[in-house]
């Protein structure tokens, strides 16, 4: 674990005059405090009101920015407006912070300062570890603090700084290519996390996923010359509200050439990408741990590169996956199925209330909602479906459901196996969580972020080229189960 380089937030009960700040306005009131004459006043209404997204002045030995909260949008929307302007404002002050930066508000909603601050620090991010010098330069490139001014709760604060730290975690693992994050070292970084955070974690190594029978697994690591993991994450604090799990699984394809079915042209461009759902989970269990949230979790991580080497797997290899069910491989770069079908078997273990998995698993998912939604699908009861969806909605991690009709599924029959990897070429994306919904008998969501956590430039805040997709939902929608008791 790196360090993280990401700027202290704090409250602060004063406002100084000597400070840089950026004023979110709710209205047509200034702050008192800056001492604004008249003329300057009546300046920035007039550009605010008629224009501007934001004014910036800049006096010899600081600058304040004035943003103009727009209303007539839902507040999901007035969130992520700020969020943006955040980035741009990043873009605009292009790296000469002052030491601290103030965030205050006039008339603006609650959470607005949050918000703003949230879309700022996802902005600093950049991937620098391998720059020479990169560490000097940061001096000006990122402001040291971060300081909220206003009626910000202590629990809003920490959650959004834990939040925002678990994601710049996320990043650094998710953007490590594949010469440094094989699959052991990916389970080192894991364990790591869990010492600072205070989650547990055991690594199966590839003798005991041996003994454990993880065909799927197993298969699609034989092309590569590292051997692949399984890490087993839990976070049980005494005070949990739920008796039955929650079981998150994610995809730690540290590497996807596709096999021997390899990925031609741009295709493999990027592909390192492919373990974000790991990371996701991993970043969850940092939050879950560092802030206690009282919910019994359990996380599952199956990773490896898929590679076409040596004594690869083949189209028509039969496998046999950790739950007894035979295979027919009918295309190598369908692999992340098979490592999680295995994750999701072995899910059963626990008698979870839900299974939730998270993978960049089909370009059919990207293409279907570009970047602006995680695809989503699954049995789970309805209840847990609409909590998600208003958990994307107030971070920006926008769900989109598709139909889990078990037509979908027909197309995976096979006449050698229980099952073949691939299904119909139409509906990829579904095809592909029928697949998985083969291999439990326990509530199931499916999250494909393929079109989210793999972006080839920034979407604002949202960071090339792992912008740590599903983490902010997925806290979100955990916190809320342990405050609901939804689970029992
Ligand atoms: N890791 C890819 C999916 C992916 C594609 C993620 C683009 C992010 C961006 C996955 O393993 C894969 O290769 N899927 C194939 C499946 C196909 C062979 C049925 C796909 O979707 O093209
Ligand atoms: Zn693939
Ligand atoms: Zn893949």
């Amino acid at each position: 674990m790196e360090n993280i380089l990401i700027p202290e937030i704090q409250r602060v009960a004063e406002l100084r005059a000597d400070q840089s700040v950026v004023c979110l306005m709710g209205g047509e009131k200034l702050p008192d405090i800056l001492n604004l004459s008249e003329i300057e006043a009546a300046y920035i209404r007039k550009r605010l009101f008629e224009k501007d997204e934001f004014i910036f002045i800049n006096s010899y030995n600081k600058f304040t920015y004035f943003i103009r909260i727009r209303d007539g949008i839902s507040e999901s929307y007035r969130k992520e407006e700020l969020r943006k302007t955040a980035y741009n404002i990043n873009k605009h002050i292009s790296g000469n912070y002052p030491s601290d930066l103030v965030i205050t508000g006039v008339d603006a909603f609650a959470g607005a300062i949050e918000a703003f601050a949230e879309g700022l620090i996802l902005s600093l991010y950049s991937f620098d570890k391998y720059k020479t010098g990169a560490k000097d330069r940061n001096n000006k490139k990122h402001p040291r603090r971060v300081l909220l001014h206003g009626n910000i709760p202590d629990a809003s604060l920490i959650w959004l700084a834990t939040n925002l730290e678990s994601v710049y975690l996320i990043r650094n693992l998710i953007n490590e290519p594949v010469n440094f994050l094989n699959a052991s070292t990916l389970a080192n970084e894991i364990k790591q996390m869990s010492q600072y955070s205070g989650f547990s974690v055991e690594v199966l190594n590839k003798r005991k996923i041996e003994a454990l029978k993880m065909g799927g697994l197993l298969a699609v690591n034989k092309g590569s010359v590292d051997p692949p993991v399984f890490c087993i994450l839990e976070w049980k604090p005494e005070n949990c509200t739920n008796k039955k799990p929650v079981v998150l699984v994610g995809k730690g394809v540290v590497y996807d050439t596709g096999g021997l079915n390899i990925k031609t042209g741009d295709y493999m461009n990027h592909m390192k990408v492919d373990m974000a759902g790991a990371a996701v989970v991993a970043g969850i269990f940092y939050t879950m741990a560092k802030l206690s949230v009282p919910l019994h979790i359990i996380g599952l991580i199956p990773s490896t590169d898929n590679r076409p080497g040596g004594n690869a797997y083949t189209q028509g290899d039969i496998l046999t996956m950790y739950n007894g069910m035979s295979v027919e491989v009918v295309n190598t770069d369908a692999e992340g199925r098979l490592i999680l079908a295995d994750a999701i078997s072995y899910a059963s273990n626990f008698k979870p209330g839900l299974i939730i998995d998270i993978a960049t698993l089909t370009g059919s998912a990207a293409m279907t909602f570009g970047n602006q939604a995680i695809a989503v699908m699954g049995n789970a009861d309805r209840e847990y479906f609409e909590i998600l969806k208003e958990s994307g909605n107030e971070v920006f991690e926008r769900i989109a459901e598709l139909p889990f009709w078990d037509e979908y599924g027909e197309s995976l029959k096979s006449d050698v196996a229980d099952l073949k990897n691939l299904g119909s070429k139409e509906a990829g994306a579904i095809t592909a969580g029928k697949f998985l919904e083969k291999f439990t008998k326990f509530p199931l969501i499916h999250m494909d972020v393929a079109g989210t956590a793999m972006l080839k430039k920034d979407d604002y805040y949202r960071i090339k080229e792992g912008p740590g997709s599903g983490l902010r939902i997925l806290t979100t929608f955990l916190k809320k189960l342990a405050e609901n008791n939804t689970l029992r």
